[in-house]
């Protein structure tokens, strides 16, 4: 062994980092083995925070979904803000599992109120448990990552319970609808950038923080993650209507069976299009459980120029999120965060 050994081979050749970092900086193996590292750690951690719940149904709730699958993508955003600052700080892993906590949490509610059955191949919280137990075990969550947010201080404190209040006011502005007279367009995106991106941005703010990053880069990593996030809600949307239940993990088109406003949706009611015409008819309808109807619907999606425009308007965000990056240094981490936008469209579920 010894230090020549190191040298000759760093990483053994078979190294395979699993999940989103595993399609990232092929040219990093140390990189990209520290991070599958530290995000192993937080697993075990999530893991612990979900069995530390006082009463067996509610560790049975709360860890259903972390067991289930899900792509980390909320702990990674964190190892990859904090490799700005000294990622090996204290603070840096439990910051990871503050954000997937949170997620966690916005999923047990999301599928309450879009009525979605199944999720990471497995059934919803909600249609195992019912919708009380998914509402109480999803505050629960959110609870627990205000705790481990207290721990880390002041400035964790605001970014969660800044977060939180941004990602519930998003979804509860989802649920309201746009105020008359007001562009469906615009009030889908302040939606996203609520539901969706603030809970990405915050990932890489926190990691970025409890790193000790430079202040300057905190902006710029913060910004990036409000893009990525509004893309990677359109990459969302769009899956939904195009890729089947095997691949996601959900049901396919459980946006328009519910009736969720998503982009290619709205856009595909302003569109001028035969397929749009024949589209709209049958979303004025109303959220459909005629089957064949439902069929027909994502048929049509298809065709519509309306999933066009809408990967448009997602390259549009990546766009910027990768110019956000500009004023970073050029480390590994940033060419991830680049790479990661491409990894996005069409993103892995
Ligand atoms: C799903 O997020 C909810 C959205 C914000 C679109 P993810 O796709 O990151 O959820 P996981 O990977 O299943 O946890
Ligand atoms: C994503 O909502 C935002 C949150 C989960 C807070 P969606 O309803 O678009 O996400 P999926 O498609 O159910 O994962
Ligand atoms: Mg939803
Ligand atoms: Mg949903």
């Amino acid at each position: 062994m010894g230090v020549h050994h190191m040298y000759e081979d760093p990483v053994p050749v078979r190294e395979r980092p699993a999940g989103l970092i595993g399609r990232l900086v092929p040219d990093e193996p140390v990189f990209r083995l520290r991070i599958a590292d530290a995000l192993a750690k937080a697993e075990k951690w999530l893991q612990d925070c979900t069995n530390s719940a006082p009463d067996p149904h509610v560790v049975t709730l709360t860890g259903h979904l972390a067991a289930a699958g899900g792509k980390r993508l909320r702990p990674l955003l964190v190892l990859l803000g904090a490799e700005f600052g000294e990622p090996w700080r204290d603070g840096v892993t439990q910051a990871a599992v503050i954000a997937e906590l949170v997620h966690i949490s916005s999923l047990h509610h999301d599928d309450v109120m879009d009525r979605a059955e199944t999720r990471h191949g497995v059934p919803s919280v909600h249609a195992r448990w019912g919708e009380r137990a998914a509402v109480f075990s999803g505050d629960w969550l959110l609870a627990r990552a205000a705790r481990l947010a207290a721990d880390l201080g002041t400035e964790a404190i605001h970014l969660n319970a800044q977060t939180a209040g941004r990602l519930v006011a998003g979804q509860l502005r989802e649920l309201t609808g746009p105020a008359p007279g007001e562009d469906p367009v615009e009030h889908y995106f302040q939606v996203t950038a609520g539901k969706t991106a603030a809970l990405l941005s915050m990932s890489l703010g926190i990691g970025a923080v409890q790193a000790g990053a430079p202040a300057p880069y905190l902006p710029a990593l913060t910004e990036y993650g409000e893009q990525l996030g509004v893309a990677f809600q359109i990459a969302d949307d769009l899956l939904d209507l195009t890729s089947p239940a095997e691949v996601t993990g959900k049901d396919q088109g459980k946006d328009l069976l519910a009736g969720v406003p998503s982009l290619p949706v709205l856009l595909a009611l302003a569109g001028k299009g035969r397929a749009d015409r024949e589209l709209r008819a049958l979303l004025r309808a109303g959220p459909t459980s005629d089957a064949a109807a439902h069929r027909r619907a994502l048929e049509l999606f298809r065709r519509s120029p309306a999933t066009a425009e809408a990967q448009a308007l997602m390259r549009e965000r990546l766009d910027l999120a990768r110019a956000a990056l500009g004023v970073l240094p050029d480390l590994p981490a940033r060419r991830a965060l680049t790479e990661l936008c491409d990894v996005i469209a069409p993103r892995p579920v």
